[in-house]
């Protein structure tokens, strides 16, 4: 990377001061809002020597700076302020800086800013430096007391609150913390309150702030706060350690929430939820991402990141840990499954293309762009291996040691592998390879069977990725069980430890050549290799006691039958439909995997398959492959339909749980196969008797999916067009669900529509990221996804560089497609490149997604 911004993590020096504390003190107001610091500091024994200070700051307008009292002459730099070295004491000193900002100017949704009236932060990664002159780096820690002056009714910040009267209150956040987790909030807003006591005995008062209106949509996330806090006393031995929690919903928000320090920001459509608006998954992401920001005050705020490189070492592990909890209190089975659907839709999408980086990245231009489907989905991966490979006691002492001694510290990756290496005795010096080295492993598998003695034959193969040629072998923990050709399982569940490049396993004693399962629980994060028949796979559908090997197989069958129809053309086999007839009608089996086994892979992912084959995917002939296999399914599975559907109806009244979620979802796929034959009959009556959102817009969908339901589609904006989070979906289904030629005219058609506000972040991902993830859509021959696509990331990137950047993914698997694609889409990024005045955001991202070519 030659850009001249470009920040390396072998340059990390310590801060040249030490700030013991921070009073700020804000005047709000949209366009002026003076924000008045006074940092207390000293010189940081660590960096040696006499230093100057550098304080980052951009976009602000500097009034006074005063050192000790006395005002000092300076001028700002464009992206902070400099204190020459000779007009610094040796001694502790006060620094007092004035500034003007104007929070109504902010679109770029970065430090302070309004949404619908309301004043609101977001701080990470690199905020803080547009609300004052501050050192803005992880690995600076203070105390934070802050005063907020402003005419309306609610004014929140970090840690306790302290005093307040009329207009004006005060909070006192007693957890030294970096920079990025300061928040403020100010606006007429209203609060669901609960308590809690921890398990010390700490009296919490929980409170969800939303607009008025929205209270009665609160209580979903508050019941899932509550069993966060218990969980993690009760998993982690962690407490919660202020005597507030307050968690604020907002509209225009980059991202999904924020952990800043017990004022959690987040999206408002992670947050409202009641039955007739949040659809199951929407209930699921709730409790998933309320945990994950309550879990950051641990694994994040007590122990931060040194510098941004560690991302992972609070990302990773809080999707680790939110992972963990939401398996504890849905099905672990389930969860695992839809968690390696998404890594594998997101993450190793990433790690194919021009896009890979190490789970630890080395150097960045921006870092936004770093908040990314490695750091945090094989970030987690990563410590589930280390989890598998330590045991479950060498996991507990190891993180009872990392919040032992690292609590109050801004931590680095080496010192968190360290805790596990002191804690267990084991050297992970290879497994460290695993942060360094990007790219998803191919695990070839072979094996042989004689004289009672089954041997598997293990191969990896470490692929170059951008920057990073040669790949020298990791450790790779494989989990294996064998079965008996009647399905008995012979050996249960053992790991193998793959640490060369090739390593071969016996297992002795067999009566019989056993079936392996391979890669249960999905061990590691590799794309497995094997030659399988249709006949093993069957087998391993019905009978593998692993069931996210169970599913797997069900997987693999699927994409062996689609890729076989992509290439040869005909029909799909019997043998698969009657694979899935079984487990479709399997009443033994959890409905929520029932569900997910007869969904099939995606188009992207089905490209992404072929890809790894060492095909060129044709888009179309992917998509049209996927629809004839969905209608053959239908044709099998036609007869029990109904009679399933009506098995599946919800008997008493609406509750959120994974076990009515799992047979709400089973009944709508139910209905979206039913419906590719019987001409939408079934799903138009269920759209007009349902009492919840996942039947409302699962039977919508599956009236766009055949082309019909403009009627319903019209009654669908007439019911919610007050409500934007249920609006989102509106948009979003008719792009995603549009045949390919299709697409991009609806999208276009989209965005005229008067409701599209194209500055809403959850809009513009509504109706630009359906597009993107209309595969056969956006990969259209013509160009016109593309265009439209690259159009509406060109416009959005002056007012909002970071979800400009972030929606540019979508063209990182152009080096998949034909020539013609690939020229399109080159020609695409370099417009989007030559556009005068792009963000550093987006210049990186498109910079880097050419350099593959
Ligand atoms: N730390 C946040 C999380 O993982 C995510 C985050 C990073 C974020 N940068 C952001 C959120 C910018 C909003 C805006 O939960
Ligand atoms: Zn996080």
């Amino acid at each position: 990377m030659s850009d001249p911004r470009t920040v390396y993590l072998a340059d990390y020096r310590p801060f040249s001061h030490i700030v013991d504390r921070v009073e700020l003190s804000f005047r709000l107001d949209p366009r002026a809002t003076r924000v008045a610091a006074r940092l207390h500091l000293r010189p940081n024994p660590e960096a040696r020597g006499r230093h100057h200070l550098w304080l980052d700051g951009e976009e602000l307008r500097l009034v006074s700076v005063r050192l000790d009292g006395a005002l000092l002459d300076l001028t700002p730099e464009e992206n902070g302020l400099s204190i020459p070295a000779e007009l610094l004491p040796e001694a502790p000193f006060v620094l007092e800086t004035l500034v003007e900002i104007s929070p109504e100017a902010n679109t770029a949704l970065e430090g302070l800013y309004m949404s619908r009236g309301m004043y609101c932060t977001q701080c990470e990664a690199q905020g803080f430096r547009k609300i004052t002159y501050y050192p803005d780096r992880p690995d600076v820690m203070a105390p934070f007391k802050v005063r907020i002056e402003s005419d309306l009714p609610v004014l929140l910040s970090n840690g306790n609150p302290v005093a307040t009267g009329e207009g004006w209150a005060e909070w006192d956040d007693p957890w030294p913390k970096p920079a990025y987790l300061f928040a403020l909030v100010a606006g007429d807003l209203v609060a669901h309150h609960a308590p809690f006591t921890t398990a010390s005995g700490r009296a919490v008062d929980l409170g969800i702030w939303v607009r008025p209106g929205d209270q009665d949509r609160c209580a979903y996330a508050m019941d899932s706060l509550i069993r966060s806090m218990r969980w993690d006393e009760e998993v982690y031995g962690r407490e919660y350690d202020l005597d507030v929690f307050n968690i604020v919903a907002v509209d225009d928000f980059n991202m999904g929430a924020m952990e800043n320090k017990g004022l959690n920001i987040f999206n408002s459509r992670y947050v409202l939820a009641s039955p007739e608006t949040a659809t199951d998954e929407d209930f699921a992401r709730i409790e998933a991402i309320i945990a994950h920001e309550y879990f950051h005050n641990w694994t994040g705020n007590r122990i931060t990141c040194r510098d941004w490189f560690q991302l992972c070492l609070k990302e990773g592990l809080t999707v680790f840990r939110d992972q963990q909890f939401s398996g504890d209190m849905r099905s672990a089975a389930v969860k695992r499954i839809e968690d390696v659907l998404t890594l594998r839709a997101r993450q190793f999408r990433e790690d194919q293309g021009p896009l890979a980086h190490p789970v630890r990245p080395e150097s960045f231009v921006e870092i936004n762009n770093f908040y990314t489907a490695t750091v945090y989905e094989k970030g987690a991966e990563v410590i589930g291996m280390l989890k598998r490979l330590v045991g479950d006691d060498g996991y507990a002492r190891a993180l009872d040691l990392y919040f032992a001694r690292h609590d109050g510290q801004a931590a680095t990756i080496e010192d968190w592998l360290k805790v596990f290496e002191d804690a267990t005795g084991r050297d992970l010096a290879q497994f460290k390879r695993w942060y360094s080295q990007a790219g998803t492993p191919r695990l070839k598998v072979s094996d042989d069977w004689a004289d009672g003695t089954y041997t598997l034959h293990l191969e990896q193969v470490n692929p170059p990725t951008p920057g990073q040629d040669h790949k020298d072998p990791k450790v790779i923990p494989v989990a294996v069980g064998l079965l008996n050709p009647n399905g008995d399982e012979v050996v249960p569940t053992t790991v193998l430890e793959l640490t060369e490049a090739k390593q071969s396993f016996r297992f002795e004693g067999l009566a019989a050549k056993p079936v392996p399962s391979i890669l249960r629980g999905f061990s590691a994060p590799v794309v497995l290799e094997r030659e399988v028949g249709a006949g093993e796979r069957a087998f391993l559908l019905a009978h593998d006691t692993d069931p996210f090997n169970k599913w797997e197989a069900g997987r693999a069958l699927a994409k062996d039958v689609l890729g076989r129809m992509v290439r040869d053309g005909g029909e799909p086999g019997s043998d698969w439909l009657e694979a899935l007839a079984q487990v479709a009608f399997d009443e033994s089996l959890d409905p929520a995997f029932r569900a997910l086994a007869l969904r099939l892979p995606s188009d992207d992912d089905m490209a992404q398959t072929l890809q790894g084959a060492g095909m060129v995917p044709d888009p179309d002939a992917i998509w049209a492959v996927r629809r004839r296999a969905g209608e053959a399914l239908a044709r099998r599975l036609a007869p029990g339909l109904p009679g399933l559907m009506d098995r599946l109806a919800d008997k008493g009244p609406f509750t959120p749980d994974a076990k009515a979620a799992g047979r709400r979802a089973l009944r709508v796929v139910a209905l979206q196969i039913l419906s590719k034959l019987d001409g939408g009959a079934a799903a138009r009556q269920v759209f007009a008797a349902a009492n919840n959102m996942t039947e409302e817009v699962g039977a919508l969908a599956a009236l766009l999916d055949i082309g019909q339901g403009e009627a319903e589609v019209a009654r669908f904006a007439g019911r919610w067009a007050g409500d934007a989070n249920v609006m989102d979906k509106w948009f979003a289904l008719q792009i995603a669900l549009a045949t390919p030629d299709w697409a991009a005219a609806v999208t276009e058609r989209l965005t005229s529509h008067p409701a599209f506000d194209w500055k809403n972040p959850n809009r513009f991902r509504a109706v630009i990221g359906a597009l993107s993830g209309n595969h056969a859509g956006f990969h259209a021959a013509s160009g016109a996804g593309y265009r439209l696509v690259a159009d509406w990331l060109i416009k959005l990137d002056p007012l909002n560089p970071q979800t400009a950047a972030r929606m540019s993914t979508a063209f990182e698997t152009w080096p998949r497609y034909d020539a013609g694609r690939q020229a399109r889409v080159k020609g695409e990024l370099q417009r989007i490149l030559g556009t005068p005045g792009l963000s550093r955001d987006l210049s990186e991202m498109a910079g880097r997604m050419l350099a593959a070519g």
